[in-house]
């Protein structure tokens, strides 16, 4: 069992012995969903009526991912967790911004496999991302939440993963072990580039880092680029891809139309994962 907090109070929370909810010691109650998941998203703390990916770009994730378009970059990942995460005893992974649970699903696998004991946690804004991951593996612990506000105890984890999505460091930093590594993965300059062509007149680099500060207590240990070309063989496939991507919101629907008239498409994949070593407070 993770060990989650309460978002009211932070403290520790117990699931009850019927197994249907959650609660902490001052009696904050939260129900388990019937498709198996927790919600610790408070109100207050959501930005709009459904935050995050919607279902539409869930399904067209999930389905595009599926396909194995991705194996190389789902590859690379398993080899960066086994290379620095490489603990004998029991490990507790976190997933931020988890999606349908794509790559939470095959770490949880790889180090169940590796006959670690593994408590994985997916975590994600979006419920109806954590309604789909919930049916890839019940033993996974799903969670719809913030990634700025971590339902998850300071120093509870060993190993925490941001893939594709901007995220508070400082909020990751704390949740993680001292010794704990957090695997980061985003998008380069060539990233989709000739998807981008068909969709902008002006295509712009994009910059969506996240920026550290010592303050974070995460040391830099290690960059791994990855490119290559993908084939996509229907509109299909191309339609699911640009709605797994923010091009589903920012580009003009006419440009969205005549793309999806192609049938194939040869597509750069530009991916750079870092590696961080979370340090001793300072
Ligand atoms: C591009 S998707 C990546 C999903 C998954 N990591 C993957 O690579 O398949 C970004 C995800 O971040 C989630 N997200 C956005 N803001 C978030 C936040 N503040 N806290 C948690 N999740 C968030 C979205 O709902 C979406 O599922
Ligand atoms: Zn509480």
């Amino acid at each position: 069992m993770p060990s989650l907090i309460c978002p009211v109070c932070s403290s520790a929370l117990k699931q009850s012995e019927n197994l249907k909810n959650f609660q902490c010691e001052h009696l904050h109650l939260f129900d388990l969903a019937k498709q198996g998941y927790i919600n610790l998203l408070l109100s207050h703390r959501k930005k709009s009526k459904q935050p995050g990916d919607t279902n539409e770009m869930v399904i067209a994730r999930r389905e595009f991912l599926n396909r194995n378009h991705y194996e190389r970059v789902v590859n690379e990942f398993e080899i960066l967790a086994n290379k620095y995460c490489s603990k004998a005893s029991d490990i507790a992974y976190a997933d931020l911004g988890c999606g349908e649970g794509y790559y939470t699903e095959r770490l949880h696998r790889l180090f169940s496999q590796n006959s670690n004991a593994v408590t994985t946690c997916g975590i994600d804004i979006s419920t109806p991302a954590i309604k789909s991951a919930c049916k890839r593996d019940k033993s996974i612990r799903w969670v719809v939440a913030s990634a700025s506000h971590i339902p998850l105890a300071s120093a509870s984890q060993d190993l925490a993963s941001c893939l594709f999505f901007r995220f508070d460091a400082h909020e990751v930093a704390r949740t993680l072990k001292t010794d704990a590594i957090l695997i980061s993965a985003n998008t380069g300059p060539e990233h989709l580039i000739e998807l981008r062509e068909h969709l902008y007149d002006d295509v712009k680099t994009e910059k969506a880092e996240t920026s550290f500060t010592d303050n974070d207590r995460l040391e830099h240990l290690y960059t791994k680029n990855i490119k290559h070309q993908i084939e996509l063989n229907s509109h299909t496939e191309i339609e699911q891809l640009v709605s797994m991507t923010p091009h589903y919101w920012r580009a003009k629907p006419e440009k969205k139309q005549a793309l999806l008239t192609l049938e194939y498409l040869k597509v750069s994949l530009d991916i750079r994962f870092d590696i961080y070593r979370r340090t001793s407070a300072l």
